[in-house]
């Protein structure tokens, strides 16, 4: 039996045995009427009688679509993720918001007030490895970009939604394997590379990528990918601390990018539709207002990978 709960459409398990056993016990009971109703037939004249008979057969078959009702609410799957059910988001306008929700336990709408300065100070090695790996990483990205926060937020998020999904695919298989739950975990990942493609999608509204630019996407998608994919298999917790401080890197230059916009030196042109649209922004919404939301989705990105690093195994 095919459901709609809470906006989404599924098939539950017990909707399934529902599907099953219903047809058996409707044969069962219209056959059981049939041979009960001629009985009377055979045996009684009086038509009083008879309308008193199918009054009762008519009560019983209520009480037993009732009973079979209650049954189906006791057999109900709820849909849910880290025991909250996501909720079905409408629209001002009366429609339905269409996308995926990218703060998957809590809300529809960008944490404004989420704690951008804060920072997990390295403690062990794997923490240092990582810490030294993105300073080093952002030396050749700062020379490359210099204060062009466009197009390096353009460059920089074709690569930030890549670990996610390396993640959540790898999280996938292990869950394929070991026989276990993955404890939300492929989800989270896959909404984060969602996310991180979606900042994606709103930046390539505002900057469009040269054709040099678009060959380099594809050189540091086949190193990076590549190169996560081992090291997500090696050290899932060294993977998820990297990302940690990537995120961390992100939200300064996000910083930097909206000091550029109160200064004027970017001009604050007004936000892409999809970026309203995703992220329900108010519709005179400006570039300020879409770079102030990413940059809370990758202050929730920091702290999702940072704990990650201290939660996630793959064997
Ligand atoms: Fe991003
Ligand atoms: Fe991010």
């Amino acid at each position: 039996m095919r459901r709609l709960i809470n906006g989404r459409s599924y098939v539950s398990g017990g909707a399934r045995s529902a599907v099953i056993l219903r047809p058996a016990v409707g044969i069962s009971a219209r056959e059981s009427g049939m041979a009960f109703e001629g009985f009377w037939w055979r045996m009684m004249s009086d038509s009083a009688s008879m309308e008193k008979v199918s009054l009762q057969n008519d009560k019983g078959k209520k009480e037993n679509s009732g009973a079979e009702k209650e049954r189906s609410k006791e057999n109900r799957v709820v849909s849910s993720y880290w025991g909250v059910s996501q909720p079905k988001i409408i629209r001002e306008d009366g429609t339905e918001w269409p996308w995926n929700c990218f703060m998957p336990w809590e809300t529809d709408r960008a944490d404004l007030s989420i704690d951008l300065t804060k920072h997990h100070v390295p403690k062990n090695f794997i923490d240092k490895v990582a810490y030294r790996t993105v300073k080093i990483l952002r030396v050749p990205t700062d020379l490359f970009f210099q204060r062009r926060y466009g197009c390096r937020a353009m460059m920089l998020e074709t690569v930030a939604a890549v670990p996610g999904m390396v993640g959540g695919m790898l999280l996938h298989l292990r869950s394929l394997r070991k026989f276990q739950q993955s404890g939300g975990w492929i989800k989270a990942l896959l909404e984060e590379a969602e996310n991180e493609r979606m900042h994606l999608m709103t930046m390539v509204e505002l900057v469009q990528p040269k054709w040099y630019e678009r060959l380099m996407v594809l050189t540091v998608q086949g190193i990076f990918f590549n190169a996560f994919f081992v090291l997500y298999i090696l050290s899932p917790k060294l993977a998820h601390r990297i990302v940690g401080y990537l995120e961390e890197e992100a939200i300064h230059s996000y910083t930097e990018f909206l000091k550029d916009i109160n200064s004027g030196a970017i001009k604050n042109v007004p936000a892409p539709a999809i970026a309203i649209d995703y992220w329900r922004l108010p519709k005179d919404a400006t570039l300020k207002d879409v770079v102030t939301v990413i940059r809370a989705d990758e202050a929730h990105h920091r702290d999702v990978n940072h704990f990650a690093s201290v939660s996630i195994t793959l064997c």
